[in-house]
C-alpha cells in the first residue's frame, strides 16, 4: 500500500519507530536512486526546502522545485488536476500547502498512487516534530527516543500548526506536554492533528498562564507570533502575545539546565529574545540539523512499503 507521510496523528506505533530508526540508522542506500521527488511550495521556505533537497540527493534522487506562482493550487488548475499530472511523472510529491485538505483531494484524485508528504500546512508539520524528538531524544536520550518518557515539555506563545504535531508525537512517546497561550490563541479541538486525541502516552495540560507552563519543565519550545498566512493581524497579535515572549526570565522558571526548541524562522524580540535564542541551552541549531535527518527516515519509510 502507498504511504503517505501527512500527520503524526496519522501513523501507528512500528511506522513511527521505523521512521525514527530510519532517520539516524547510517544510509549508504540509494534508496532514491534516479528518482525524481516533486516539492510544491505554496508558501515560503528555507529549512524545509534545503532539507527536502538535500535528503532526497543523499538518498541518490532529484528533485523539482514549483512554487505556487508557477502551479497556482485551485487558481491555474485544480489541486486534483495537479495531483493527477504529477503522479504520471513522480512517485512521490512533497508539499506546503495553505490548506491541509488539499491532501486528501489528492489522495482521491490520484487513486494513492504518488506518496504525498506534508511539509506544513495549517494544521500540521510533521517532519518537524520529527527533527524536534531527534533532537531531544540526541539531547536527553543518548539517542534513543524512548527514554524521553516522563520529560516535562512546555510551548508557549500561539499554539500553531508546529504545536499540533509536535504535542501528538511527545504525547506518544510518554512526554508531558504544557501548552501555555492565551485562550484565543490555544489548541482547539478537531483538526488533522489533535494532541487531545492520543490515548495513553504523556499528559497534555492547557493553561493561559506562560509561567504555570515553564514550571519546573526540562524544555521550552516557541513558534511564530504571527505564521504564514496571518499577516494581517501582526500588531493585534503583537499586543496580544507580548506576555508569552521566551526571555531569560522565563527561561529562569524552568529547570536550571532547561534547553530551548525553536521550528525557526524566529522573529528576534517577539517571541523570542536574542539572549536566549543565542544562549548556551539553545538547542535550534540541532533542530536545523536534524531536519535533513528527519526527511530521510521519512522517505527511506515511504520506500520501504512502496517497493
Ligand atoms: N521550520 C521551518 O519549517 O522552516 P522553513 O519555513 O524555513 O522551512
Ligand atoms: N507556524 C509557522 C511555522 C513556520 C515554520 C507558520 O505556519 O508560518
Amino acid at each position: 500500500m502507498t504511504r503517505h507521510f501527512i500527520a503524526i496523528e496519522q501513523l501507528g506505533e512500528v511506522d513511527l519507530a521505523t521512521i525514527y530508526d530510519r532517520a539516524v540508522s547510517p544510509f549508504d542506500d540509494e534508496t532514491l536512486k534516479g528518482q525524481g521527488v516533486a516539492l510544491v511550495f505554496e508558501r515560503p521556505s528555507l529549512r524545509t526546502r534545503a532539507s527536502s533537497s538535500s535528503a532526497v540527493h543523499e538518498l541518490g534522487g532529484y528533485t523539482t522545485f514549483f512554487s505556487d506562482e508557477e502551479i497556482g493550487l485551485d487558481s491555474r488548475e485544480s489541486a486534483e488536476d495537479v495531483g493527477r499530472t504529477l503522479g504520471e511523472m513522480y512517485a512521490i510529491a512533497a508539499l506546503r500547502v495553505r490548506h491541509h485538505t488539499v491532501f486528501d483531494r489528492m489522495r482521491h484524485a490520484t487513486s494513492e498512487r504518488m506518496s504525498l508528504i506534508n511539509l506544513l500546512s495549517d494544521e500540521a508539520h510533521p517532519t518537524q516534530a520529527v527533527a524536534d524528538v531527534l533532537t531531544l531524544a540526541e539531547h536527553f536520550g543518548g539517542g534513543d527516543v524512548r527514554q524521553l518518557a516522563g520529560l516535562e515539555v512546555a510551548y508557549v506563545g500561539d499554539a500553531t500548526n508546529v504545536t499540533r504535531s509536535l504535542a501528538v508525537a511527545l504525547l506518544r512517546l510518554g512526554v508531558n506536554v504544557n501548552v501555555g497561550a492565551p485562550a484565543q490563541y490555544q489548541l482547539t479541538p478537531g483538526g488533522a492533528e489533535d494532541p487531545a486525541d492520543v490515548i495513553g502516552g504523556g499528559v497534555l495540560r492547557l493553561t493561559d498562564s506562560p509561567h504555570d507552563a515553564v514550571k519546573n519543565v526540562d524544555v521550552i519550545y516557541t513558534d511564530a507570533w504571527v505564521s504564514m498566512g496571518k499577516e494581517d493581524e501582526t500588531s493585534l497579535r503583537r499586543g496580544q502575545l507580548a506576555g508569552f515572549r521566551v526571555d531569560r526570565a522565563l527561561m529562569n522558571e524552568a529547570r536550571k539546565e532547561a534547553v530551548l526548541l525553536h521550528c525557526l524562522p524566529a522573529h528576534r524580540g517577539d517571541e523570542i529574545a536574542d539572549e536566549v535564542l543565542d544562549g548556551p541551552n539553545s538547542l535550534v541549531w540541532r533542530q536545523v540539523f536534524h531536519r535533513r535527518s528527519a526527511m530521510i527516515g521519512v522517505l527511506r519509510w515511504i520506500k520501504e512499503e512502496n517497493e
